[in-house]
């Protein structure tokens, strides 16, 4: 068994990796600036919750005490994403080196260093903070999940489905995501690598569209948008894209038939 801490295990991924590391026998401490209640769906059973903020440091020694390897799965939005990837990793895994942990795993997203957007710019430096540091360090980059495909569509009304113009996904479950994430933590890779994968298949945005509607059952006629800003740019470049690593695994079709509601 080994001691595993998910940095930011109470967030989507990291819940994934929690419950991943839990099945497969290891000892998990979860940490996050809030610790879940026991009857939230952040809450994994079997897990250790602990307090910890990686941009103030407060907590960090004590969780990172005794860990084997960890998992950092934080994330941050608008001006926080910069303090939280680039400043947060710092402080993260100087505690780290501190405390005697020599394996770390990162999760970070598929050509996030060819962007100028500022979201971007953060994850980029986050995984400059990990290649740089003396751990034994994995990236795992993907493309974007599926959850992520579905809060595109959801974010329209009634009447609308919004979907990028020119746009295409390889949209990846974020289970299958967090099966890697647990093999690298368990040691499987290179040391100092960056492993990249996407999703099953590449489907245009108004195809995703179309199976969202149909699955949640949503009336709205879908409406392409032009996404502005440099995340739109690099999505119509077909930078978020990696087909030959497609992962065999769970397409949004499938995920969408459990995960809809
Ligand atoms: N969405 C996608 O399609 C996609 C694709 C590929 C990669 N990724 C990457 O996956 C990672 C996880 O994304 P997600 O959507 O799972 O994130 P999420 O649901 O927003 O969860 C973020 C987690 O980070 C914790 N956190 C935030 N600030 C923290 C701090 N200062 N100290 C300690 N913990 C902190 C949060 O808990 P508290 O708020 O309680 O601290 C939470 O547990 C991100 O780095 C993202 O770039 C996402």
């Amino acid at each position: 068994m080994t001691r595993v801490l998910v940095v930011g295990g109470t967030g989507l991924a990291g819940r994934a990796v929690t419950s991943e590391a839990i099945a497969r026998g290891h000892d998990v401490v979860v940490a996050s600036r809030r610790v879940p209640d026991d009857d939230s769906e952040q809450y994994v059973d079997g897990a250790v919750y602990e307090t910890a903020d990686i941009v103030s440091g407060n907590g960090l020694e004590a969780v990172l005490d005794g860990v084997d390897v960890l998992v950092d799965t934080t994330n941050g939005s608008g001006r926080t994403a910069a303090h939280v990837f680039a400043h947060g990793s710092q402080n993260l895994l100087h505690t780290a080196a501190r405390f005697g942990v020599h394996q770390a795993v990162l999760l970070s997203i598929v050509n996030v260093d060819r962007s100028t957007y500022a979201y971007y710019r953060a994850k980029a430096a986050q995984e400059r903070v990990y290649r740089e540091s003396p751990l034994n360090t994995r990236i795992l980059r993907t493309t974007q999940f599926h959850d992520f495909v579905s809060a595109i569509f959801a974010r329209g009304t009634a009447a609308v489905v919004p979907a990028p113009t020119k746009t295409s996904f390889q949209p990846i479950a974020v289970s299958d995501v967090a099966r890697l994430l647990v093999d690298a933590a368990e040691g499987q890779g290179e040391a100092d690598s960056t492993l990249t994968v996407g999703g099953p298949k590449v489907e245009t945005a108004r195809a995703l569209a179309e199976q969202w509607k149909a699955a949640t059952g949503a009336r709205g006629a879908i409406v392409p948008v032009r996404l502005g800003g440099a995340l739109g740019s690099f999505l119509r470049a077909g930078e978020n894209l990696i087909p030959g690593n497609a992962l065999p695994g769970i397409d949004y079709g499938t995920w969408l038939s459990s995960n809809a509601a």
